[in-house]
């Protein structure tokens, strides 16, 4: 799909982390091919919790007065949702330690979504998702959105359990205009967080300059 701009997404559908040099250095070392396994978990952490409360700053909040020690009233705010996280099986639960990190007692659903060998359509193989889910927002965890296809399976899952595509927050460590189109243009109420988006696709569907395969380099899969 050709993809000419992204523009008129970026900070209504699509939030990017501010590109600080301090994130740039983050992204510098685990893109590296000569990362290793553990700078790269460590370093993915680090930006993943920052996606995380990137994500937390989208939910809704409502006024709320605490006392103060010195016995003056701060007008404070509250989160007024109630929240679930919700990985894409494999490389989404990368994601679910940053996310209990920040959200105490997170309650966490699961999605396994695959492509179907016959049709090389996304096939949803497995979901755990809490009964309550339509009333709550979900941050919905892939590290990659490539393509949109997975993603965009998800979401759909997601909407048949009655969740409200305007209380879905699509959690993402990279990305590219093709995945944001893919998403934005069929769920234009999702909002997406992401620390880079990417120049482009290759033809095996990797992000470039990328990062490689995240679930492989995440949990220590891969051939090296
Ligand atoms: N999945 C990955 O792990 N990396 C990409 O670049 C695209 C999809």
């Amino acid at each position: 799909m050709p993809v000419t701009s992204i523009d008129a997404y970026l900070e209504k559908n699509v939030f990017l982390l501010p590109q600080t040099d301090q994130l740039r250095a983050m992204h510098t070392i685990v893109r590296s091919r000569e990362c290793s396994r553990e700078d790269f978990v460590f370093y993915t952490e680090r930006i993943i919790r920052l996606l995380v409360e990137a994500g937390l700053d989208l939910l809704p909040f409502e006024p709320h007065d605490v006392a103060t020690p010195v016995g003056a009233t701060y007008r404070g705010l509250r989160c007024a949702a109630r929240l679930v996280g919700v990985p894409i099986i494999r490389a989404g639960e990368s994601m679910e330690a940053g996310l209990r990190a920040v959200v105490r007692g997170a309650r966490i659903g699961k999605i396994l979504i695959q492509r179907d060998d016959a049709t090389k359509l996304p096939r949803l193989y497995y979901s755990n998702l809490p009964q309550d889910i339509a009333s709550r927002h979900v941050l919905l965890l892939d590290p990659m959105l490539a393509t949109g296809g997975t993603a965009n399976a998800a979401i759909q899952v997601l909407l048949d359990q009655g969740v409200l595509e305007e209380n879905i927050v699509f959690v993402t460590f990279i990305t590219v205009a093709e995945g944001i189109e893919a998403v934005c243009s069929r769920f234009p109420r999702v909002r997406i967080v992401t620390s880079a988006i990417e120049e482009r696709l290759n033809s095996n569907a990797y992000m470039v300059p990328g990062i490689g395969d995240f679930g492989d380099r995440f949990f220590g899969t891969d051939r090296r």
